[in-house]
């Protein structure tokens, strides 16, 4: 068994033994989404405030489940607007150029861009979709046939990925974590990627949807498929979301 690398990084984390971050090094500041390329339409996506029927906090905490059988129907554009919004959405733009969100993220760095894997959502064709945070928008990432199946075969579970509405894939840019925080950036992400996907956990309860979080992936599968480096950006976290079985 080859040694654990995890206490390396922990040490390497920590406040004492730590390189200075780029932003103290004079760095310029890393974009805080990826580009939209101009060729590229945005597909607007309904009003995420549009009030849901009333909720009560306490029984969404309370009735939380991972659900990993969904019922065949589709689900609304609306709510999935509604989970977006949830995860990443938009709320405020910093003098510093930094977003406030609906999750937290240390030093408001919000490292992730979300991708859709989208099987079967009311008024989208499926295919892979990026959210663009800023805009509460959509563009089509790709609708190749033959690359979605290597995204689908990069999951351990395939029925997570093939039986449920959509697949929120959480791909972390770790140069706008680490500018701001060297090598702690590396535990940052991971602890902002538990919050996006426990808000994705309520937000789907409040509108009658099941999740199951994902974390067993082959990286190098998955990362390959999406055309993403595998270091500097890398496919984080996941998770299958349905309506929930009658
Ligand atoms: C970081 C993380 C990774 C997970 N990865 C998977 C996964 O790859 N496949 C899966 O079926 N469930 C996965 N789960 C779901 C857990 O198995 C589930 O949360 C756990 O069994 C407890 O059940 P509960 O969420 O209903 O309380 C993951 C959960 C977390 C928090």
């Amino acid at each position: 068994m080859p040694d654990s690398t995890g206490p390396a990084l922990w040490r390497a984390s920590q406040f004492d033994v730590m390189d200075k971050p780029g932003h103290e090094r004079g760095v310029p500041a890393p974009a805080l989404e990826w580009p939209v390329d101009a060729a590229q339409s945005l597909i607007a996506l309904p009003d995420p405030h549009v009030p849901l029927a009333p909720v009560d906090i306490h029984a969404l905490i309370a009735q939380r489940r991972t659900q990993r059988a969904y019922a065949p129907d589709p689900l609304a554009l609306a709510d999935l607007s509604f989970l977006l919004w949830s995860t990443q959405g938009v709320q405020k733009h910093t003098p510093s150029e930094r977003t406030l969100r609906t999750v937290p993220s240390a030093g408001a760095r919000h490292a992730f861009e979300t991708l859709l894997l989208v099987n079967n959502v009311d008024g989208l064709a499926p295919a892979l979709y990026r959210y663009v945070a800023t805009q509460h928008a959509l563009t089509v990432f790709s609708s190749n046939e033959s690359m979605l199946d290597d995204v689908r075969d990069g999951f351990r579970n395939m029925n997570l990925v093939t039986l449920s509405a959509v697949v929120f894939i959480w791909v972390c840019v770790l140069e706008r974590m680490t500018w701001r925080f060297g090598e702690r950036g590396w535990r940052y992400v991971m602890l902002d990627a538990g919050h996006v996907c426990e808000n994705l956990y309520l937000a789907g309860e409040a509108c009658g949807c099941g999740t199951c979080a994902i974390g067993a992936f082959n990286d190098a599968d998955v990362n390959e498929a999406l055309g993403l480096d595998g270091a500097g950006q890398f496919v984080i976290y996941a998770a299958s979301v349905g309506r929930k079985p009658c």
